[in-house]
């Protein structure tokens, strides 16, 4: 395994509607176990292939749970091939940043609740039902392969904000 260089905002790679993953052959495998720790090295909750340069329609999300304490755990690492979200519900705003543009944070509204559906790493067909903090992150990294930014959902890209100074590794909501 590897960690793979992010691409920051500006690199068209991320701009492009993704590609279909037809098949889940040895590369795909590699590139899903690369894209794993590639997020884990970033402390991100989520990571698209094009964030790493490849167009296909490959997203790796960490689910985190809240124990008593209000602290974030790690959990289980969901992997979705041709993730499509098929249902939402309610609306909230939410401070969202991401692993292409460090230190930014923007204030934009996403549904509070999600069904995604697409592919597990078998080829099998799942549906997620998703809310809070796992929902936002299948909301941006879908946008990821559509070639969306979360700061296009912004009124104006002035409203991006600089976080200073930057969260502590493990902190950061990242994705
Ligand atoms: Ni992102």
């Amino acid at each position: 395994m590897a960690v793979l260089p992010i691409v920051r905002a500006d690199n068209p790679v991320l701009r492009e509607k993704a590609k279909k993953v037809t098949r889940v052959d040895q590369s795909i495998n590699k590139l899903i176990d690369d894209m794993i720790e590639t997020m884990h090295a970033a402390n991100g909750v989520g990571l698209a292939a094009p964030q790493v340069g490849v167009s296909l329609r490959l997203i790796v999300v960490q689910e985190f749970m809240e124990n008593e304490v209000g602290e974030l755990e790690p959990g289980q690492i969901i992997v979705l091939l041709n993730p499509e979200i098929v249902k939402t519900s309610g609306e909230y705003e939410t401070d969202e940043g991401c692993l292409s543009l460090p230190g930014y944070v923007g204030t934009i509204k996403r549904a509070e609740k999600v069904t995604v559906k697409g592919l597990n790493r078998q080829g099998k067909e799942v549906r997620i039902k998703a809310e809070g903090l796992l929902a936002e992150a299948f909301q941006h990294e879908v946008d990821h392969v559509n070639g969306i930014l979360f700061f296009d959902h912004l009124p104006s890209i002035d409203q991006l904000r600089r976080l200073q100074p930057r969260k502590k590794p493990g902190e950061s909501e990242e994705l």
